[in-house]
């Protein structure tokens, strides 16, 4: 049976265009369709390791205007191409802005089983198509390789040369090719000359460590609802006011407010006017989490079991928020 790797496109700078080559600051993101990426793609033969490749323009979008319904729509067609036979690893091309929360929604909800047998490598670029030193067609064929090679599994980020796992991948550059870090956990491995080398196992406990939240099947059976979870972030001066507006009744079509994640100050700390107004919240029924503004570490919370506080959550704030997300989504459902 031939065999292949299955390119899903989303968008992003990788597919994005200038009217100037020089400029990598000022242009559109999400351009050109994946088939021209491709096609003007050195070396991917060679990265494919003798399979072909199938493709899909999932859809077309800078990754800051993505939400939880491109989320479903993505899971479900990465899910299809995943049970397919005659499908070895996926290659989604991806905007670097959100993409840790996209590996993180996708490492989440898709099958266990599924991850645990082929890779779903989320690829980008820093600079456009039009550029005249392009980053992301190396990025691609890392990506290329990296869904290739034997063994590979699990949702997996690649830019610049490193690959992360999902759940500690996090930008943190706006403008460096090398955008991305792994934290404290640091790069899975490196992709060099098309080869991987590996510096830490397959994350394949963040597959196994699957906690309660909504599932591939409950997000399959949509419509799913799901649950407004706002992010508040602590600092010097921090008052409750913004979280009284955002508990009152939303105007329009917004749905009203189930969560809310507050980034806080070191260990998750909290102003006081910012605390009381988040209790307050939390009596009329809004679920409150508290992670850290910190670039690196988790909230480290007392030994001391009659500390009473918010709970913390050990991931960034945006994942904190994709988790918190879930579990609402979960108990609606
Ligand atoms: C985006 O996230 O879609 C635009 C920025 C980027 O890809 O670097």
């Amino acid at each position: 049976m031939a065999q292949y790797i299955a390119f899903l496109g989303t968008g992003g700078t990788i597919a994005g265009a200038s009217e100037r080559g020089h400029d990598n600051v000022a242009y559109r993101a999400g351009q050109l369709h994946l088939q021209q990426l491709l096609v003007q793609l050195p070396g991917l033969t060679p990265a494919l390791g003798g399979r072909s490749f199938l493709l899909e323009q999932v859809f077309q979008e800078d990754s800051k205007d993505m939400d939880a319904e491109h989320w479903c729509i993505l899971a479900k067609r990465v899910a299809h191409f995943l049970t397919r036979p005659d499908v070895a690893g996926l290659v989604v091309t991806h905007g670097t802005d959100t993409l840790e929360e996209t590996a993180y929604f996708l490492s989440r909800v898709l099958p266990a089983p599924l991850l645990r047998a082929k890779p779903v490598v989320l690829t980008c670029a820093m600079r456009p198509a039009s550029s005249l030193a392009l980053d992301g067609p190396q990025n691609m064929r890392d990506a290329t390789c990296l869904a290739s090679t034997l063994g590979a599994c699990g949702v997996l980020v690649v830019c610049s040369g490193q690959v992360y796992g999902a759940r500690s991948v996090q930008k943190v550059h706006p403008y460096r090719l090398d955008a991305f870090s792994g934290g404290e956990s640091g790069p899975v491995g490196a992709l060099e000359e098309g080869r991987f080398r590996s510096f830490q196992p397959w994350p394949a406990m963040e597959i196994c460590a699957q906690v309660p939240g909504l599932d591939f099947d409950q997000l399959n059976a949509m419509p799913v609802y799901w649950p407004r979870v706002e992010i508040l972030m602590n600092h010097a001066g921090a008052s409750g006011a913004i979280v009284r507006a955002l508990c009152q009744r939303p105007q329009g079509s917004d749905p009203p407010l189930r969560g809310i994640v507050v980034a806080g100050t070191g260990n998750g700390t909290i102003h006081r006017s910012l605390r009381a107004a988040l209790v307050e919240a939390e009596c009329q029924g809004v679920a409150i989490l508290r992670s850290t503004r910190c670039p690196l570490g988790q909230v480290v919370v007392s030994a001391d079991e009659s500390q009473t506080d918010f709970p913390a959550s050990p991931l960034s704030a945006v994942k904190a928020r994709i988790e918190m997300a879930l579990t609402l989504a979960a108990r609606v459902d």
